[in-house]
C-alpha cells in the first residue's frame, strides 16, 4: 500500500511559528467586559470563548453549554443589550462590551425581570436547563419588537431549542410581557 503523504494545514503545523512568518500566539490578551453591570479587567487566551470564559473563568454557571455550536441557543447572553450565542464568540473580539447573563436579569434587590416572572406564572421550564438562555432571547426578542403573534414569536425564538418540549408556555410567558409592555 502506498504511503499517504497528507500535507500539514497551515497553522496546524508542528513547527508553525516566526520561521512561517507568523509569529506564536499570546498567552493571554488583556480585554475589558462590564458583566452584569460591573466592569471586569481581564487576561482571556485568544482561543477562549465568551461562554468559557463566563462558565470557567469567572463561576456564572448560569450561561449552559447545550450543543457548543451554535444550535441549541442553551448559551445565549445579551452583549450590548443584543442575544447572542456566546459558544460563538472569542472572548477577545468582545472587548469593551457589556455583558447579561441570565445572573444579571433581576435588580440588584431580587426583584425578578418581568420576563422571570413571567416563566414562574406560565410554568415555562421543566428541567431549566434552557432556561437562561429562553430568558435571554426572550428579553431580547421583546426589544427587537419584530414580535407580536405566537407563531411569530415561535419564529423568533427558533434558536433556543427545549428537550422537554415547554415550547406553548414559553410562548405564553413571552405573550404575557408583550401584552404588559404595549399597555404601558
Ligand atoms: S451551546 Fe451555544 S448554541 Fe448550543
Ligand atoms: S426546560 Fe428542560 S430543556 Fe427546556
Amino acid at each position: 500500500m502506498a504511503d499517504l503523504d497528507l500535507p500539514l494545514r497551515q497553522g496546524f503545523a508542528p513547527d508553525a511559528g516566526p520561521a512561517h512568518g507568523a509569529g506564536p500566539l499570546p498567552d493571554e490578551i488583556p480585554i475589558t467586559l462590564t458583566i452584569n453591570g460591573e466592569r471586569r479587567a481581564l487576561h482571556v487566551r485568544p482561543w477562549t470563548t465568551l461562554l468559557d470564559l463566563l462558565r470557567e473563568d469567572l463561576s456564572l454557571y448560569g450561561t449552559k453549554k447545550g450543543c457548543d455550536h451554535g444550535q441549541c441557543g442553551a448559551c445565549t447572553v445579551l452583549l450590548d443589550g443584543e442575544r447572542i450565542n456566546s459558544c460563538l464568540a472569542l472572548a477577545v473580539m468582545k472587548d469593551g462590551c457589556e455583558v447579561t447573563t441570565v445572573e444579571g436579569l433581576a435588580e440588584a434587590d431580587g426583584t425578578l425581570h418581568p420576563m422571570q416572572e413571567a416563566f414562574i406564572e406560565h410554568d415555562a421550564f421543566q428541567c431549566g436547563y434552557c432556561t437562561p438562555g429562553q430568558l435571554c432571547s426572550a428579553v431580547a426578542l421583546v426589544k427587537e419588537g419584530h414580535a407580536k403573534t405566537p407563531e411569530e414569536i415561535r419564529e423568533y425564538m427558533s434558536g433556543n431549542l427545549c428537550r422537554c418540549g415547554a415550547y406553548t408556555n414559553i410562548v405564553d410567558a413571552i405573550q404575557d410581557v408583550l401584552a404588559k409592555e404595549a399597555a404601558k
